[in-house]
């Protein structure tokens, strides 16, 4: 029987940008939602922008715009953020919307009814010269255990401490630099610690989904059992669900100057992004996920995919505001670990706090990212190590190496020989694939979200199906008399194989196995289409390039954009007036950009140059120069007898290449650069190559254009 289900990722704030950290969770959801389509599944998948709180507020008023442009700068950012990466919500929503704010206030009157709401009197530090409360993060001062100037209201990142924001010595507000003072108002509280939430958290937290699968991981359960305490204990403390004005957010209804916590609203949104998209398709019963009654009813299902450090609040009070509001509970909560780089927290200095646009803009594939986070993931809440190196390895080792590999050694058989039409294949050789087993434990691992598991059973099989090519060498077959046959049922075995594969890699690689749907000239490939050969007769189309492999120049300049794009546009959790160390970072940053900067250009200095692609048809020592290589570069020109005419340029590479290497190979020149007489010969032109600023360390790399540029080809 099929499955329904909405899926949602955890709403990111509005006033920071998606960087490699956020896309681990995100892709995770992406690649389980993927895969549940894949196997005949009724997935819905949103997301929002958490708009709401303090920090948003600020940082609008730190710009000179209001809340409401920044959010809506910050959504359309976010949006194309994900979208670069495949995560593909069928909605992407706000907080700060008419759906959201209707279902707090139906939140609010249903938990107030149902007697869970209460307010009392608390004491805050009040900052006199913004005349607003302030928020933890935005109080500062020394740290009452060590005494380290600089540290938040919360906890000490010096001796890592844990008080209270009025526990500091000196305090002051981040906000102005006033001192702030005490001062009490009215909050009001969801009453967690209420016996009835107590019991229901206790037999939600051993719940099992459709699949049979935990609703928590043990991890998560295992914090659940240190939260909630021992049977007959209470261990829980009543929510503080309201701030005071001045605030962005939804004012409490019936209480003028109060405004619901953004925590409250925001897991709302879940609900409220779903509503939206289900009321433009039409024909989506909201109800049926929603309601207690209704979503019991139609067994459908509701799962949230989060990072660890928001379990609290989706483990404990969304469950229970939903229980108590008549509102369907979460079926199931996939957590996911954090992110490091190459084994530490993630750091400006280092240039490996790695924002997703850099990383686009740097034109690295993003579905090597995906394939390398599945790779890393297992399905529980452990931190999730981004090694840099491993990626490189990963993706050129399984992905360019072994699977694509495959198509590219026999696509260029089946076009040139038998005009795209592939012949039978050989049933022994896809016996394996098609076994219904194998693509059991592919989608079991899939399931349980351990697509680390999933991917090395992929890649086992993709070993197998080198291993048939490299038996039958086709290579040789097509050089035999009487081959022809062979080389046929080799290759289009091969391809069965590939596109078997590629099924298998679909949800981590939506991407390239679209790219290999069209190559192949086949539907879109689902799970249970059945595990037939590619027919004989069928015609495949031309094999375009699918994957380059990843070069570590290109991780290098991503870490470099990263290390200089040290800009005040973060999130808030690090955004306040900071310690002294990230004041050192600033002014070492302004020193490296003014040292790199150089005056502008305009388009028109810039055409002046003429860049063409080049063919090295020849490269040569030169006797008597320790750094020159003696190039003939073919770009297209002929003598006046027709004959191309190759340019020769003498190029100071020798330290980086062997002339032999270099042969055949493309790259860029500079074609119209005044002719210079060397005491070698004539130079005329120059070849383009990559190094250090002081062009001493780092070595030497001459750039190279992607597959199908043209020698003479202009560069601009
Ligand atoms: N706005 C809240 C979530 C509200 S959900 C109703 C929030 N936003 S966030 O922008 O800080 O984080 C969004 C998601 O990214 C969260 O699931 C968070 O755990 C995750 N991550 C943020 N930084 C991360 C890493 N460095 N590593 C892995 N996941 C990370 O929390
Ligand atoms: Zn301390």
């Amino acid at each position: 029987m099929s499955r329904k289900i909405l899926v949602t990722n955890a709403l990111p704030y509005a006033n920071g940008d998606i960087h490699l950290g956020h896309l681990v969770g995100y892709i995770q959801a992406d690649i389980w939602v993927r895969f549940q389509r894949m196997r005949g599944n009724t997935v819905h998948y949103v997301c929002a922008d958490d708009t709401h709180g303090t920090p948003v507020m600020l940082r609008a008023e730190k710009e000179g715009i209001t809340p409401e442009q920044l959010i809506d700068r910050v959504h359309g950012e976010h949006l194309r953020d994900f979208t670069e990466f495949g995560v593909a919500f069928d909605h992407y929503h706000s907080t700060h919307s008419t759906e959201n704010r209707a279902y707090a206030e139906d939140f609010y009157a249903k938990l107030k009814a149902a007697d869970f709401i209460d307010t009392r009197a608390i004491e805050q530090y009040y900052d006199p010269v913004k005349n607003m409360f302030l928020p933890d993060r935005f109080i500062k001062g020394e740290c009452p255990k060590c005494g380290a100037a600089d540290q938040y209201g919360d906890n000490c990142e010096v001796c890592g401490a844990a008080y209270a924001p009025t526990e500091l010595k000196n305090p002051y507000s981040a906000v102005s630099g006033a001192k702030p003072e005490l001062r009490s108002s009215e909050h009001y509280f969801f009453r967690l610690s209420d016996e009835r939430s107590v019991a229901f958290l206790r037999e939600w937290t051993r719940g099992t989904n459709a699949a049979g699968q935990r609703r928590l991981q043990a991890e998560a359960a295992n914090k659940m059992k240190e939260w909630l305490g021992e049977e007959g204990e209470n261990k829980l403390s009543d929510w503080d669900i309201s701030r005071d004005a001045p605030y962005f957010g939804f004012e409490i209804p019936g209480a003028p100057g109060k405004y619901f916590y953004v925590w409250l609203d925001a897991p709302i949104g879940y609900l409220a992004s779903f509503r939206h998209y289900a009321e433009k398709r039409g024909d989506v019963a909201v109800d049926d996920y929603t309601d207690a009654t209704r979503a019991a009813a139609a067994a459908t299902e509701m799962v949230h995919f989060i990072g660890k450090d928001i379990l609290y609040f989706h483990a404990l009070f969304w469950p229970a505001m939903l229980q108590f509001a008549g509102y369907r509970t979460p079926t199931q909560l996939c957590v996911n670990g954090f992110l490091t780089v190459d084994g530490a927290k993630m750091s400006k200095s280092r240039g490996t706090f790695i924002t997703a646009r850099s990383y686009v803009e740097q034109k690295l594939d993003p579905e090597w990212l995906r394939y390398y986070f599945a790779s890393k993931s297992n399905g529980t809440m452990e931190d999730v190590d981004l090694s840099l190196d491993d990626l490189i390895a990963k993706v050129n080792s399984d992905l360019v190496g072994k699977y694509v590999n495959i198509a590219s050694r026999c696509a260029g058989f089946i076009a040139k020989r038998f005009g795209g039409k592939l012949g039978a294949s050989d049933p022994r050789a896809t016996g394996e694939f098609e076994t219904a087993y194998e693509a059991a434990i592919i989608a079991r691992a899939y399931e349980e979200r351990d697509y680390g598991r999933a991917l090395r059973e992929i890649m086992r099989l993709a070993d197998l199906a080198n291993q048939y090519v490299n038996d039958h060498k086709p290579w040789e077959l097509a050089k035999q008399e009487g081959g022809e046959e062979h080389l046929h049922t080799v290759c289009s075995t091969a391809l069965t194989l590939f596109r078997d594969l590629t099924l298998y890699l679909k949800p981590v690689l939506p991407a390239l196995a679209a790219k290999v749907e069209d190559f192949l000239a086949i539907e879109a490939l689902t799970w249970n289409a059945g595990w037939h050969p590619l027919p004989a007769g069928h015609t495949i189309r031309d094999y375009r390039h699918l994957m380059t492999r990843v070069e570590r120049k290109q991780i290098d300049a991503l870490l470099e954009a990263n290390r200089e794009s040290l800009a005040p546009a973060e999130s808030a959790k690090t955004a306040a007036p900071h310690s002294q160390q990230r004041h050192a970072e600033k002014q070492q940053h302004a020193a490296q950009s003014s040292e790199t900067a150089s005056a502008h250009i305009s388009i028109d200095d810039f055409a002046k140059v003429d860049l063409r692609i080049a063919r090295i048809v020849d490269a040569q020592h030169v006797e008597g120069a320790d750094k020159l290589i003696r190039l003939q570069l073919d770009i297209g020109e002929t003598d006046e007898a027709g004959n191309p005419k190759p340019r020769q340029v003498f190029a100071g590479i020798k330290s980086a290449y062997d002339p032999a290497a270099l042969v055949g190979r493309l790259t860029v020149m500079v074609a119209n650069l005044a002719p210079r007489k060397m005491k070698f010969g004539l130079s005329e032109g120059m070849v383009l190559a990559a190094s250090d600023p002081d062009g001493q360390t780092g070595g030497l790399y001459i750039l190279s254009p992607d597959a199908g540029a043209e020698p003479g080809m202009r560069v601009k």
